[in-house]
């Protein structure tokens, strides 16, 4: 297998290489004057499989574009097959026609990857692995909640309760209390189909006098999060801490989630960040060993 890290994914792609004691093709890359993206590989592909490490979070539109080029590079280089690691998957939000006349965002990306010659995509807790599973393209969705809670864990917070975002979250609750051992819950919450706002339900959480780690899939605004903290705390949880595994932190999230009463913030290297304490290339790597370009 060939990995290539490509210009948003290069320390991680290194890493995830480095675990697979595979061959790196270094990529060079830059953006014009006037913004579009140059591509190029820097060694022969021949008929390997290669896998592209390229996470597409801020600026999605141009990580995607790169994406797209290295995709079709690699195709035209006569790539055997062509995995796309991609660890936050821009788009996946919106997996569905919420509103007539709305795209549904996930799936055109889906079928551009396809177009280029992805075979296969590897994935971070995306947002709706279900309707991914629908797509053209073969995804295996990994979860990093199991590695975040054991980052909690090694902090002393054996023993905490786990909580999620929405009845949906629940799933995420209890695979994170599998490491944790504290009981799980979720925050309820109501989201405004054309805001896109979210409201937290007063829901009572068995809490009192705890100590809480409340994970989310992502943390953009930090909106969602913040009334989530907020919520915890009125409930008089002893210490709240935030875990999340894309911290794309949009202007001052961090911050405003701090000011709610957050102990400290956690996030992975899917996409980088200063809170992007966990590193989720032993996971990718452990996928690309033992399922290849397989799904
Ligand atoms: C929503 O469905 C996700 O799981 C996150 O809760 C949400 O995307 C976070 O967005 P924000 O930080 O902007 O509230």
């Amino acid at each position: 297998m060939i990995v290539v890290p490509g210009p948003s994914s290069q320390k991680l792609g290194y890493k995830i290489a480095e675990l697979l004691k595979q061959k790196i093709i270094p990529i060079e890359f830059k953006r014009f004057p006037d913004g579009e993206s140059y591509i190029r590989f820097e060694g022969e592909v021949g008929s390997k499989d290669v896998a592209l490490v390229q996470t597409t979070g801020p600026p999605q539109d141009e990580h995607l574009v790169q994406l797209l080029l290295m995709a079709d590079t690699a195709k035209t280089l006569k790539a055997k097959t062509i995995t796309a690691v991609v660890p936050y998957f821009a788009y996946a939000r919106q997996d569905q026609r919420f509103r007539l006349g709305e795209a549904f965002s996930v799936k055109t990306i889906v079928t551009l990857l396809q177009t280029c010659g992805v075979g296969k995509i590897l994935t971070v807790n995306s947002h709706n692995p279900a309707v991914l599973g629908t797509l053209q393209v073969p995804v295996e969705d990994l979860s990093a909640i199991p590695l975040l809670a054991e980052h909690f864990q090694k902090r002393g917070f054996d023993g905490a309760c786990s909580l999620a975002l929405g009845k949906k979250g629940l799933a995420t609750a209890v695979e994170a209390d599998g490491v944790l051992g504290g009981g799980s819950d979720y925050i309820s919450t109501q989201r405004d189909r054309v805001t896109g706002k979210v409201m937290i339900e007063e829901k009572p959480l068995p809490v009192k006098g705890r100590d809480v780690v409340i994970f989310d899939d992502i943390i953009s605004s930090g909106g969602t999060m913040m009334k989530a903290v907020a919520w915890t705390r009125k409930q008089n949880a002893r210490t709240v801490h935030v875990a999340c595994v894309h911290p794309l932190l949009v202007g001052d999230a961090e911050d405003k989630i701090l000011q709610c009463g957050a102990e400290s913030i956690v996030g992975t290297d899917s996409v980088s960040s200063h809170i992007s304490v966990v590193s989720v290339a032993p996971l990718i790597a452990e996928a690309l060993i033992t399922r290849g370009a397989k799904k």
